[in-house]
């Protein structure tokens, strides 16, 4: 397999990277940080990719992600797959007094992942054949009160890519939404961890299972499905009265 990999130096998306390296697929890196990609881009050759290249491309770079699945399939010889991985974990309290900061963030979590999702399934569509990882979040199934900004963004991608995926069906191509809960990651440094955390390991090898079995929406770990069916259903006036 081909694979694009946009915000590739994810904790997660190395994983998941590392996992197709060592099953011998070709990737081509996408990521802002030139150091961190020319890092991963060694670790991925020496566990086994067939070929690695990268690219240097930043979220608010929009006018840069039209060309990113031609550049990818060039560099690789066709693609077959993408992941959309990059993100960020915003201060909710900042969101709150400063709407520049929220919106700035939004442009990250959101918009970006139109931008770059948007050339990638008009060439899956054109060529009839691919699959789409679009890393969300279980904390897009229902807003709450510490990650309201974040959980509206993550909304947002799993609302998009549930239509992408309806859309794209009838031409072969798999869009497949990624739901992690809780992971120990740069971006959750600052957190204290609990049980609930899982490895971004497991969720990374999780992304690679769920698009190679083209499943529609997986909760990583799995035990968040259920978690977050009662947390959906919860009745409003308890939900209010919860801190979380
Ligand atoms: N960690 C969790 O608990 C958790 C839970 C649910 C969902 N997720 C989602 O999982 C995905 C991966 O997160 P992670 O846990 O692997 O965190 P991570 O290691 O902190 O990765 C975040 C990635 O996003 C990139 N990024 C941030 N802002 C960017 C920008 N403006 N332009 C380009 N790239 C940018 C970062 O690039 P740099 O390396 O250059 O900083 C980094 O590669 C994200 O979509 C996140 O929302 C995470």
């Amino acid at each position: 397999m081909r694979i694009l990999i946009f915000g590739a130096t994810s904790a997660i998306a190395t994983e998941a990277a590392r996992a197709w390296a060592e099953r011998g697929e070709s990737l081509f890196l996408v990521a802002r940080d030139k150091k961190k990609l020319k890092a991963l881009a060694a670790d991925l050759k020496a566990r086994g990719a067939a070929h690695v290249a990268v690219l240097d491309c930043a979220a608010e770079a929009s006018k840069a992600h039209a060309s990113l699945p031609v550049k990818a399939s060039k560099a690789l010889g066709g693609l077959d797959a993408a992941l959309i991985a990059h993100g960020v974990l915003p201060d909710e309290e900042r969101c709150r007094r400063d709407a520049a900061y929220a919106l700035a963030t939004l442009q990250v979590n959101f918009n970006s992942v139109v931008s770059v999702g948007t050339p990638l399934a008009a060439f899956f569509e054109a060529q009839k054949a691919g699959v789409m990882g679009i890393i969300s979040s279980v904390a897009g199934d229902r807003g709450r009160a510490s990650n309201a900004t974040y959980g509206a963004a993550k909304a947002g991608v799993s609302a998009w890519a549930s239509g992408q995926r309806a859309r794209l069906a009838k031409s072969g191509v798999h869009v497949a939404t990624l739901k992690p809960g809780f992971v120990d990651s740069p971006m959750t440094s600052h957190l204290k961890k609990g049980p609930l955390f899982a490895s971004a390991r497991k969720v990374g090898r999780g992304v690679v299972n769920a698009m190679d079995k083209r499943k529609d929406t997986s909760y990583l770990p799995g035990f968040w499905k259920p978690i977050m069916l009662a947390v959906i259903h919860l009745p409003s006036p308890i939900f209010k009265k919860l801190k979380l």
